[in-house]
């Protein structure tokens, strides 16, 4: 019903995953294979192709107007896949996960603040919180029987009189961590103790395999209501990272007032009309799509998992839990991290995320992006065989 290994060409459409990689990687092979940005080479849900469709033909693409279906959506798809329980009143819309999360620092902190964040984690959460004139304060996660956990002892010590805003990304990127009921809850209990507001970024949420369960924050730990935000997106989910909306939403009052100024004040509170619509068609018509997909990526994870661990003596995949982001130890291949990234992008001519890029944790690891067809994965792990063959 739904083709993922057809092959679209991306090249030359203003593709930032393609058509960035010449610049950003230095890759200028024609036959270069981007495995970095998180985005995904399939369609998205033909729901979302026929909105934005009736949107083009009838070209009168004026200002849009909130009239409460989008977050009706929002909360109705988080409701009914992940059970979680919001009041559509409780949500702002923000251009995109990050720059909501700008907002919130702006909102909620003071410059000179302390933001915890657990590395290795999304690089831009590195790039935010500075731009804000905020200051990172780097827990770093610890790998247990192959499994990031946080470590809550050295949170609690790490903490100081400026930490204001713990942000947690929930499943965790990079390595596909799903926190359990248990961590999220004393990760709860820390912030309420210390009296910090947690941000749960939860944008990955729906790409879970082997039958995993994403517990939202909320969820699992309902006493931290009053001071947590929950940013949620239907981009990742259904391949409209371009269309660059977000949700972040909490039952605080108070705080939502202080988001909301800063969305007015920064002029974002009037809406993307294109990004809008293909947000709330992704929420209202793209399940079917989502549960033929995630199989499909499931199998793209174990390919990866399989042939990287065989063809590269020493190199370990992380068991990704969620997310299409492969996370691989190169530390135990007896090579230095330049001449590993040396064989990816000279040898394989494929650009991966440098695991430096995630902050603490991440030197000796690469992050490749396996939302793509199959015959594109197979190429690409022919190419790393090939790069790594006089190790075997
Ligand atoms: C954890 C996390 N948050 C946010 C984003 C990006 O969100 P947006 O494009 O809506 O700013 C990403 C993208 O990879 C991500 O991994």
């Amino acid at each position: 019903m739904f083709d993922f290994d057809r092959i679209i060409q991306r090249r030359g459409t203003h593709s930032s995953k393609w058509d960035n990689m010449a610049k950003l990687s230095g890759i200028t092979a024609p036959d270069g294979i981007p495995m970095w940005v998180a985005d995904m080479d399939f369609q998205a849900p033909p729901g979302v192709t026929e909105a934005l469709r009736e949107e083009v033909e009838r070209a009168t693409h004026g200002y849009y107007a909130d009239t409460g279906t989008w977050s009706k959506s929002c909360a109705d798809w988080v409701g009914k896949r992940h059970g979680l329980a919001i009041d559509p009143a409780w949500v702002t819309p923000t251009p995109g996960i990050v720059s909501g999360i700008g907002l919130i620092l702006q909102a909620l902190s003071e410059p000179g603040d302390e933001v915890v964040i657990f590395p290795p984690v999304y690089h831009a959460f590195r790039r935010v919180i500075p731009a804000n004139d905020r200051r990172i304060l780097d827990v770093e996660l610890v790998l247990q029987d192959g499994r990031h956990v946080m470590d809550f002892d050295r949170l609690k010590a790490s903490l100081t009189p400026r930490s204001k805003i713990v942000l947690l990304c929930s499943p965790h990127n990079p390595g596909g961590t799903v926190w359990t009921p248990g961590e999220l809850k004393a990760l709860a209990q820390v912030c309420i103790e210390r009296n910090l507001i947690l941000v749960s970024d939860e944008i990955h949420c729906d790409l879970l395999f082997d039958g995993k369960r994403h517990t939202p924050t909320l969820v699992a730990a309902p006493e931290i209501a009053d001071r947590l935000i929950t940013c949620v997106a239907a981009t990742k989910t259904f391949n409209l990272a371009g269309a660059h909306v977000g949700a972040c939403v909490t039952s605080n009052a108070d705080m939502k007032k202080k988001l909301d100024a800063r969305c007015i004040a920064t002029g974002v509170a009037s809406y993307n009309l294109f990004g809008m619509v293909a947000t709330e068609a992704g929420w209202r018509t793209g399940e079917a799509w989502l549960n033929a997909l995630l199989p499909y990526l499931q199998k793209n994870r174990d390919l990866l998992d399989q042939r990287i661990e065989k063809g590269i003596p020493g190199a370990r995949s992380m068991r990704l839990e969620s997310t299409y982001l492969g996370w691989v130890d190169f530390r135990a291949t007896g090579l230095t991290s330049a001449e590993v990234a040396e064989r990816v992008a000279k040898g394989a001519r494929i650009f991966a995320s440098p695991g430096q890029q995630f902050g603490p944790g991440g030197d000796g690891w690469l992050r490749f992006n396996f939302a793509t067809p199959r015959p594109i994965l197979e190429e690409a792990l022919g190419r790393l065989d090939e790069a790594f063959k006089d190790l075997q």
